[in-house]
């Protein structure tokens, strides 16, 4: 099954093709989650794999996690160990993806209860999510993970619906 991978050199380029099909499907590629254009190789993954400590302004502690099988890079879970008011109006704790070509085998499901039996994330009391109301997919993964809704507000910096979902852990 599906295996939640750091960040690494070996898997570059699998991850790269990743956020290639996201683009050709015209699906949005979220600032950070792709080399800057002044950034090497190297530097983009190191700025991933030291997300914990060294961080930019405006930035809390967080793991970037790939997730992987047979070394191929299918989707991406991205859990953030603080919120700001920012990431509590929306962003929440954490964010994920699946290539589109591997969607609706369970991957996203699996991701998310792998990230939440972390230990680093097994410290926090709870975790908070926020989806679209649209999006079924997210919100079945969320629901299926014991997500608990809260409510659904509009976010005016985005312009979007938002759900809140809550998955407590202690
Ligand atoms: C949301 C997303 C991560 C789901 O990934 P996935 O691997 O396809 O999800 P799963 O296969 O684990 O499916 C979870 C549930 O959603 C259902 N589902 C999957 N695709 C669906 C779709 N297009 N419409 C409705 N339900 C769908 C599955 O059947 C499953 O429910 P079930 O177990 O009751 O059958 C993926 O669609 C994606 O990357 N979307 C773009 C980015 C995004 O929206 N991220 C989340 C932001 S909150």
């Amino acid at each position: 099954m599906i295996e939640l991978r750091r960040p690494s050199a070996e898997l570059l380029s699998s991850y790269l093709d990743m956020m290639e099909e996201f683009r050709a499907n015209n699906e949005k590629v979220w600032e950070g989650t792709v080399p800057s254009e002044t950034e090497s190789s190297r530097d983009f993954l190191k700025r991933l794999q030291n997300s914990e400590l060294h961080l930019s302004q405006g930035d809390v502690p967080s793991s970037v996690y790939w997730a992987v099988i047979n070394e191929r890079v299918m989707g991406r879970i991205s859990i953030r160990y603080e919120l700001t008011e920012y990431l509590i109006e929306f962003g929440g704790n954490i964010g994920y993806e699946v290539r589109p070509s591997a969607r609706g085998k369970g991957f996203a499901t699996e991701m998310l209860k792998l990230v939440l039996e972390t230990p680093q994330t097994q410290k926090m009391k709870q975790v908070l999510l926020t989806c679209s109301p649209d999006n079924e997919a997210s919100i079945k993964t969320i629901l299926k993970n014991k997500g608990e809704f809260v409510r659904t507000a509009f976010v005016e910096r985005m312009k979007r619906q938002t759900n809140y979902y809550l998955i407590r852990l202690s």
